[in-house]
């Protein structure tokens, strides 16, 4: 223990010293800690007792809203009756409902579900699965992976390495190799203030062709994508531009990866984004709306075709050399038919959709204050990107957390963008507190 232990200032401040803290400024959070223990619905509460708005849905997982009872209920009587049950050679009933369920709501042909714990592992799990699918076909030379700058995808080796934020990369030395990026489609010059899918942008996609062309198809295994990037700054697809790899991926027999582990679960106003944006991927990877965040869970969703191509060799024959300890825990696999029972019975997809324009309205009525450099919105995602201040980047958008917090209401930044992803439950008087709340720590800047 350190000699510079914060000291308890209050009565439910534990120590805070021990713990090392994920994507957190540590030394500046111990200072100035900000802790919450408690959350319903569209609020969560703080040690002092005060109450805020959710603008993030945790991060970006609660879609059905906090501590949801049905939920709850779902996970305390699993608790109750089997807390584990080995993953590899046996399984429990709750894992292939929630599976089934799943591929009853993906875009037809996705038929199959592997869990894992988290939206790193989904995709590190689905890279895996594109090597192991081109290479029982005989074309074990397609090992290249093309992400894309900006894209965010997990932190394991396989994730930083498609990925395209430099932050996140440049300690961790040579990664995967063969790895090469798409350029990225935020271009504020062209598409400031789109409303939803900007117009600008679909022939970006056709690098895509100078990369294939660069390495040749056939070293090529899979392109991974966001359909909409979140942490690399909420960056919405350009018209027309998901179809446009969709087709070049056709073309050269290399998979689609959609990885929608922000996407899925009503983010876009439909059960997953390929479904809204009529683009069907070969996988997809989803975690966090899985169970509305109550229990880490992840699921890699794939083609009929692709999990045909694994099962071959002999009957009792293990397949696909990978799987977690927790893949299919019983508690998240409880948490997660209970999600999916929500979201059905609750209708929080179309509710999602059906207040789509609202958000948008009061996210773009932002434009015009004071550094505001562009708004963009898809579903129930919305971003505010700030002119950043010359050799502070992230300041002014960290002020506006701060201010918003402590005017009871949460947001994320990523850069010098604050971003929006409320829970699906999110009433109208909800959006317009947050953004009164935002557009008074934008002027108070
Ligand atoms: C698109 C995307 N992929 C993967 C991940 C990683 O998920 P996790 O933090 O559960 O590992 C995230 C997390 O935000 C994400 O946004």
């Amino acid at each position: 223990m350190s000699n510079n232990t914060v000291v308890n200032l209050q009565s439910e401040m534990p120590d805070l010293e021990s713990y090392w803290m994920p994507f957190t400024g540590n030394r500046f959070f111990k200072e100035n800690p900000r802790l919450i223990n408690r959350a319903e619905g569209m609020y969560c509460y703080t040690t002092e007792g005060k109450q805020l708005i959710d603008g993030v849905a945790g991060l970006w997982c609660c879609n059905a809203g906090h501590c949801h009872p049905k939920i709850v209920e779902a996970v305390q009587k699993q608790a109750e009756t089997l807390d584990y049950a080995m993953a590899f050679q046996l399984g429990h009933p709750g894992v292939f409902e929630l599976a089934n369920k799943l591929t009853a709501m993906a875009p037809d042909g996705i038929d199959y579900a592997f869990f894992v714990g988290s939206g790193s592992e989904s995709v590190d799990t689905a890279l895996k699965m594109a090597l192991g699918y081109h290479r029982i076909r005989g074309q074990g030379e397609r090992t290249r992976f093309i992400g894309r700058e900006k894209g965010y995808h997990g932190v394991g080796f396989g994730g930083i390495s498609v990925g395209g934020i430099s932050p996140n990369r440049k300690m961790f030395g040579a990664m995967l190799p063969g790895v090469d990026h798409l350029p990225h489609t935020h271009n504020i010059e062209e598409n400031a203030f789109s409303r939803g899918l900007p117009e600008w942008g679909a022939h970006l996609a056709d690098e895509l062709e100078n990369i294939v062309a660069l390495h040749d198809a056939s070293t090529i295994a899979a392109v991974i994508v966001e359909p909409i990037a979140g942490s690399g700054g909420v960056i919405i697809p350009p018209k027309g531009y998901l179809q446009r790899l969709r087709e070049i991926c056709d073309k050269y027999g290399i998979l689609l990866i959609f990885d929608e582990v922000i996407c899925a679960f009503g983010r876009t106003g439909d059960s997953f984004a390929a479904t809204r944006y009529g683009v069907t991927p070969d996988l997809i990877t989803t975690a966090k709306g899985l169970t509305s965040g109550m229990v880490p869970m992840g699921a890699v969703l794939a083609r009929g075709e692709i999990y045909d191509t694994f099962m071959t060799g002999p009957d009792a024959a293990i397949e696909f050399f990978h799987g977690y300890t927790y893949s299919g825990h019983p508690l998240a696999a409880a948490a997660g038919i209970a999600a999916m029972d929500v979201y059905l019975e609750e209708g929080l997809f179309e509710r999602a959709k059906s207040n789509e324009e609202y958000f948008a309205d009061a996210l773009h009525s932002l434009k015009g204050e004071p550094n505001v450099i562009d708004v963009r919105n898809f579903g129930l995602i919305g971003a505010v990107e700030l002119q950043g201040i010359e050799g502070q980047p992230t300041a002014r958008a960290m002020q506006v957390f701060r201010d918003c917090y402590d005017n009871g209401v949460i947001v994320r930044t990523t850069g010098d963008t604050v971003a929006f992803s409320p829970p699906l439950i999110i009433e109208r008087t909800h959006i317009d507190k947050i953004f009164e709340t935002v557009r008074a720590a934008i002027r108070a800047l």
